[in-house]
């Protein structure tokens, strides 16, 4: 949701909160705000529209002016309160004193307004987050830690803060509740920030803030209210560069070989058909017991979720169902000890998913993760989990991180199943064909150009369709979204392909084009009932089939061929020319595909 990053040391504040902001910003870019402490003068910048945007237009001299050592930045994801500058962070008490930047939501915000008001407070904007300056301003007394303190036990909700005082100067507190919080160590200087992409360019020694923790930075140390081990970042700072491609998102679709080789590498045994997720070993007696598994996530994690759950019944014969992390959590599912709930998150931080793994806790399952981001909440929060090791994903919209997800499920499912009854002959078989698949999807981007020409001539289409069925009917619904997401002039919607005769079809005309994946798979004769339908009501079709398949030609308008490969991990190749097509579209339709209207990258409000 939205960016915090704040410094406290002996250099200038000002360009490192800039650059920690810059980075930040695929987690909010409604608005951006600054507050540098000065003994001179102090700095408050806020401002609506893009961070890139106001620093094309810096005056050369404009960093060298503004000179304090200790600040704090935030980009804004609107949630409480329109767009406006009043409304951006930093947030300030009735004397200016108290600045602070805030991720989250305070739930109670309209109760502790009013109550303040009466007590004679005066409020300058829409958010929620203004009530926590004016109660810490209430209860301070020259403690800036005890202040935050006292007021954090009035508020309900969920957040990620970090406060700076006037009237006690050298520190900055932060903390945490619910949104995810890191503190950045580099000998005499020290950073706080929403996640690590805003601070890997200082240093890589960072301490992950647990929820109720109260960190207090000065500029020769640090203390936080219980002693805890300093962890390293492991990626660097030049992975979360373009490195020579026009947007984060092209270039992480670029990505999705490495991703794959990165997710498997050192994972498998082949002579003995295993996988060995080093994450799991601690749990792998209580996985034996398990009796049915529950798959959660959100968005493109969900569909990854549902990939790997037709990959566990199919070959773990393990009873798996996929909930959508947002509705697992009220709906009161049926659990037991003897189920495993299997979170999918690339940031970690989703509130959804991570409440539905509390939920799942509560109710005695054996939590696991699959998650991208090293020590985010998720991977804490569950009892065992697999990382997908793929880097930072700074492109809003997920790409390599739903490969490697799909990559890692496959890992689980042999894992799972040999501890069942898959044979040595099929577990080897799979790992086997998983291994081939960095190389086989390197050959899907020598199509890359034609897949742009393709972009070129569908652009003009505003409503679409993605048909898949079995293992592909959850990817026609990631290249749904991918369209909606990265184009956002166009309308899509993922179908299983069954479903389309059942009333969706009354839409199809010549106007309506539709994606139809169709590997040579099993239900690939089913897939060409629906592509015969379709033809009959004039609607153009796009189809990704398996190489090698002439026949597809004479069927549909235009073919991108995936190469051959079990069944189960097509999803793996297939996504990877809609993830391409979704990107090269909105690149046609002028629109920024690294930041796309409405979203955020890291949803941590539920
Ligand atoms: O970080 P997560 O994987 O938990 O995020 C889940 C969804 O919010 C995310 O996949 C979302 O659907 C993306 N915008 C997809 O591109």
């Amino acid at each position: 949701m939205c960016g915090i990053v704040g410094y406290i040391g002996k250099r200038p504040a000002f360009p490192i909160l800039l650059s920690g902001l810059k980075r930040l910003e695929y987690r909010g870019y409604d608005s951006f705000g600054f507050f540098v402490l000065d003994k001179d003068k102090d700095f408050l910048l806020k401002k609506t529209g893009k961070i890139s945007d106001f620093e094309k237009h810096l005056e050369d001299d404009f960093l060298n002016k503004v000179n304090g050592t200790i600040g704090l930045g935030h980009t804004r994801w609107a949630t409480t309160g329109v767009v406006t500058e009043a409304n951006t962070h930093p947030h300030f008490d009735c004397q200016k004193n108290i600045f602070l930047v805030h991720n989250g939501i305070i739930e109670n915000y309209k109760e502790l307004k009013e109550q303040l008001i009466n007590e004679g407070h005066q409020f300058t904007s829409e958010t929620d987050t203004e009530v926590l300056a004016h109660l810490i301003e209430k209860y301070f007394q020259g403690n800036l830690e005890e202040a935050v303190r006292q007021a954090l036990k009035k508020v309900r909700g969920t957040y990620g803060i970090a406060v700076i005082s006037k009237k006690d100067p050298q520190k900055i507190v932060a903390a945490k509740l619910g949104s995810p919080l890191i503190l950045g160590i580099n000998n005499d200087e020290f950073l706080v920030a929403s996640d690590s992409s805003a601070i890997v360019s200082y240093t890589r020694q960072v301490i992950n803030l647990d929820d109720n923790e109260i960190a207090v930075l000065s500029p020769n140390n640090f203390f936080i209210l219980k002693e805890k081990p300093i962890e390293k970042i492991d990626w660097d700072a030049e992975e979360a560069q373009k490195q020579g491609f026009s947007h984060f998102m092209l270039k992480e679709i670029f990505e999705e070989p490495e991703a794959i080789e990165k997710s498997i590498v050192g994972r498998t045994v082949l002579e003995q058909g295993l996988a060995k997720l080093g994450g799991l070993e601690q749990v792998l007696e209580q996985l034996k017991k398990v009796e049915k598994i529950i798959i959660v996530g959100c968005g493109t994690a969900s569909y990854a979720a549902k990939v790997g759950e037709y990959m566990l019944e199919e070959y773990a014969k393990l009873p798996a169902k996929t909930e959508i992390a947002s509705e697992f959590r009220y709906k009161n599912s049926i659990l037991d000890d003897k189920t495993a709930v299997l979170a999918i998150s690339q940031s970690g931080e989703t509130a959804d998913t991570l409440e539905a793994v509390k939920e799942a806790k509560r109710k005695d399952c054996l939590t696991l993760g699959l998650v991208n981001t090293v020590g985010s909440s998720i991977s804490r929060e569950t009892d065992a989990g697999v990382y997908c090791r793929v880097g930072p994903e700074i492109a809003v919209a997920s790409s390599k991180a739903f490969i490697s997800q799909l990559s890692i499920l496959v890992l689980i499912t042999v894992g799972l199943g040999r501890q069942r009854e898959m044979s040595l002959v099929v577990g080897k078989k799979i790992l086997e064909e998983l291994q081939k698949l960095p190389d086989l999807s390197k050959k899907i981007f020598s199509q890359a150009d034609y897949i742009k020409e393709l972009a070129g001539k569908y652009s003009q289409y505003r409503n679409f369709y993605f048909l898949g069925r079995k293992y592909n009917s959850s990817i026609a619904s990631e290249g749904a979204l991918k369209l909606k997401e990265i184009a956002w002039k166009i309308h899509a919607e993922g179908l299983p392909a069954g479903e389309l005769k059942h009333g969706q079809i009354a839409l199809t005309d010549k106007d309506f084009p539709t994606v139809v994946i169709c590997p040579s798979d099993s239900v690939y004769d089913k897939m060409k009932n629906a592509i015969e339908e379709i033809k009959a009501r004039q609607g153009k079709i796009l189809a990704v089939a398996t190489e090698g398949n002439e026949e597809i030609k004479n069927l549909v308008d235009d073919v991108i061929y995936i190469p051959k490969t079990l069944e189960m991990l097509t999803p793996i190749l297939s996504v990877i020319p809609l993830h391409l097509f979704a990107a090269y579209l909105g690149l046609e339709l002028g629109l920024d595909i690294d930041k796309p209207r409405n979203l955020a990258k890291s949803v941590t409000v539920e």
